[in-house]
């Protein structure tokens, strides 16, 4: 696990968003696509404004989603819909693969483990991701893994109802069992209203069912922490 420190959220996007093209260029070189699961909320959206502006063949990227909220993609709380606005509506053509937030929750889930048997690397039933972006709530979980669910968990896709801050409730979330399996994982945390739970979850006991972000542990694949000057001050 490495943990990356920048001076604020711009220093942040900027340094993450070289590093994703770089890995994005390399696994179009070694296999022709590069399989990414984005992360919602706000941190990550200036590193998605960065990308907009980087030359890239976008026509071999396919976008995935950590998680979505069960809402229409125009809805202000669809993180398909957020990253629309500020990358897919100026990258031109490329491959997104959203998770259906038009069906009811469990129908999306379904919906999407089917989406990602399509892209499966044997033996496993799901996509080995090239990168997978993470946030990390104030109460610690990360995608729609929230406090108290359960730990251990084998399907790749839930539907999960979760209250967190002003967003929707109704979620679909790919689980441990595929995140783990990357090849990179980045958690972008930043905020100093992340701080005190950021120092739990790196330096405190383990509690994956306090912590849900505790839960990811790559089987064979590089976690980076990006995080900001407020988020790592009690570090
Ligand atoms: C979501 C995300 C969620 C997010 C954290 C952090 O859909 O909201 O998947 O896990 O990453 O809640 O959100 P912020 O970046 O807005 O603090």
């Amino acid at each position: 696990m490495k943990i990356d420190i920048y001076s604020g959220i711009n220093e942040l996007s900027q340094s993450a968003a070289s590093l994703f093209i770089e890995v994005a260029q390399k696994a179009i070189a070694d296999r022709g696509r590069f399989l990414v699961a984005l992360s919602g909320g706000s941190t990550p959206m200036k590193l998605y404004e960065r990308l907009a502006g980087n030359k890239l063949d976008w026509t071999s990227v396919h976008f995935f989603w950590g998680d979505e909220r069960c809402v229409p993609a125009d809805d202000p709380g669809n993180s398909y819909g957020q990253t629309k606005q500020v990358l897919f509506d100026k990258i031109g053509d490329t491959n997104i693969h959203r998770i259906n937030s038009d069906l009811a929750p469990d129908s999306a889930a379904t919906d999407y483990t089917r989406t990602l048997k399509a892209f499966s690397e044997p033996p496993l039933d799901f996509p080995r991701f090239d990168l997978v972006l993470l946030g990390m709530g104030d109460d610690g979980h990360t995608a729609s893994l929230f406090p108290g669910s359960p730990v251990e968990v084998d399907s790749p896709a839930l539907a999960v109802t979760a209250n967190y801050q002003d967003r929707p409730a109704n979620r679909v979330t790919l689980t441990q069992t595929v995140f783990n399996q990357a090849r990179e994982i980045w958690f972008l945390v930043a905020g100093a209203n992340k701080a005190e739970t950021l120092q739990k979850v790196l330096k405190g006991e383990f509690q994956p069912k306090v912590f849900p972000a505790q839960r990811i542990k790559p089987v064979n694949g590089n976690l980076v922490w990006m995080i900001d000057e407020e988020a790592a001050s009690l570090l």
